[in-house]
């Protein structure tokens, strides 16, 4: 017994590992383990060699299976020791700055202008960026032949040979919105919708894709004077400095009367600046909705009547901010995203002030 004993004890305090120890368990105390042996050659003995036998044997038992568990718990220790000394972390240490992202120009002046209007009771809407003929031109009053099409430099989808309806179109304007939205809510309404728009246009102030906003107000007495007001104070919340405008006669199929609007500007010196200089940059087309695009957004045409404008917000972007290209805008030039981007807790409201 002495044997088994010195055998197990030095052999457990040996293992390596929690697998040598279960193999030795079962070699000591298993079914088939050596002590289970012995314990069954008790029934062969005399009732006094058992009185001594027996409880020397339990004892033994005892003695390897706490030796067993001490040693697993032994061997636990060890691995959670070495998992702590490789995960260590020393939470104490104070943060280090980190290089991270900015927020696009686009992004924080799409958030001022959607802040402005909200401001002013307008609701948020979006629509499809690949839209359908009808919505992006029929529904507007912008029938197949008219030269508007051509103008717009339209990117055209792709369709099934053989399939003759009219192709998709990536939108050219946010205006499809307006009809989405007379659709979906009817009269009144009073709502923004920003988002991308693409044409076939490429210099220092046209990007093939680029952002607008829409905006679209019906009601029962809505006028132009009333769209004026709105844009003008839109300028004030938005530039926080006198800019001079421009409303300039125009015309667009789905508005009657039209207008566009210019902002004063100046280009010397590489970069543009507004409220001084001799030049102007249009920024948006407006006008009173016409009556046929009332009538193909399901709203009576006699009852009621509205505004609607398209702003360039990656044009208000560049006066506000000074960036004289908009083509760099959209090259990823990280020193430029670094120069013009905004911090991310940045977030512009109308109470906090709209940047930087
Ligand atoms: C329109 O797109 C009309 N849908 C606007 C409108 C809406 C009129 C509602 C009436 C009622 P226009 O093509 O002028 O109009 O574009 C509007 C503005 O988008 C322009 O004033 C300009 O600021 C901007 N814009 C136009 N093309 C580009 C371009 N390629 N890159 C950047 N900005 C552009
Ligand atoms: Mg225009």
């Amino acid at each position: 017994m002495e044997e088994l004993r010195q055998k197990y004890i030095a052999a457990i305090a040996e293992a390596a590992d929690e697998g040598a120890l279960e193999a030795l368990r079962v070699q000591a105390v298993g079914k088939k383990g050596e002590v289970s042996l012995k314990m069954r050659e008790l029934g062969k003995m005399s009732p006094e060699e058992r009185q001594v036998a027996g409880p020397a044997l339990n004892a033994l038992k005892d003695e390897i299976n706490s030796a067993l568990a001490a040693k697993k718990t032994a061997l636990a220790d060890v691995a959670l020791e070495a998992r702590l000394r490789d995960e260590w972390l020393d939470v104490t240490l104070p943060a280090r700055p980190v290089r991270r992202g900015t927020i696009h120009p686009i992004s924080q002046v799409t958030d001022e202008v959607t802040a402005i209007f909200a401001d002013m009771g307008f609701a948020v809407a979006e629509g499809p960026q690949v839209e359908d003929d009808w919505h992006n031109f029929d529904a507007l009053n912008i029938p197949g032949h008219h030269p508007a099409r051509a103008e717009m430099d339209t990117f055209y989808m792709a369709r099934a040979e053989g399939d003759t309806r009219p192709p998709h179109v990536l939108r050219t304007h946010t205006s499809p919105v307006q009809i989405r939205s007379m659709m979906k809510h009817g009269a009144p309404i009073r709502i923004v919708c920003p988002g991308r728009v693409y044409r076939c246009d490429y210099d220092q102030t046209h990007t093939p894709m680029f952002h607008q906003v829409e905006g679209l107000a019906i009601g029962k007495d809505i006028s132009m004077a009333n769209l004026k007001w709105v844009l003008e104070e839109f300028f004030t919340a938005f530039f926080g400095t006198e800019v001079r405008t421009r409303f300039r006669a125009s015309h667009f199929p789905f508005t009657e009367p039209s207008a566009e609007v210019d902002i004063q500007c100046s280009w010397e010196g590489g970069t543009v600046k507004v409220g001084e200089g001799d030049d102007w940059l249009e920024v948006l087309g407006s006008g009173m909705i016409h009556p046929k695009v009332l009538t193909a957004g399901n709203i009576d045409p006699v009852a009621w009547q509205g505004f609607a404008f398209g702003i360039g917000i990656d044009r208000l972007a560049m006066l506000k901010y000074g960036i004289p290209d908009l083509r760099a805008f959209f090259d990823s030039d990280l020193r430029w995203l670094r120069h013009y981007g905004f911090a991310a807790l940045d977030v512009p409201t109308v109470h906090g002030g709209l940047s930087r």
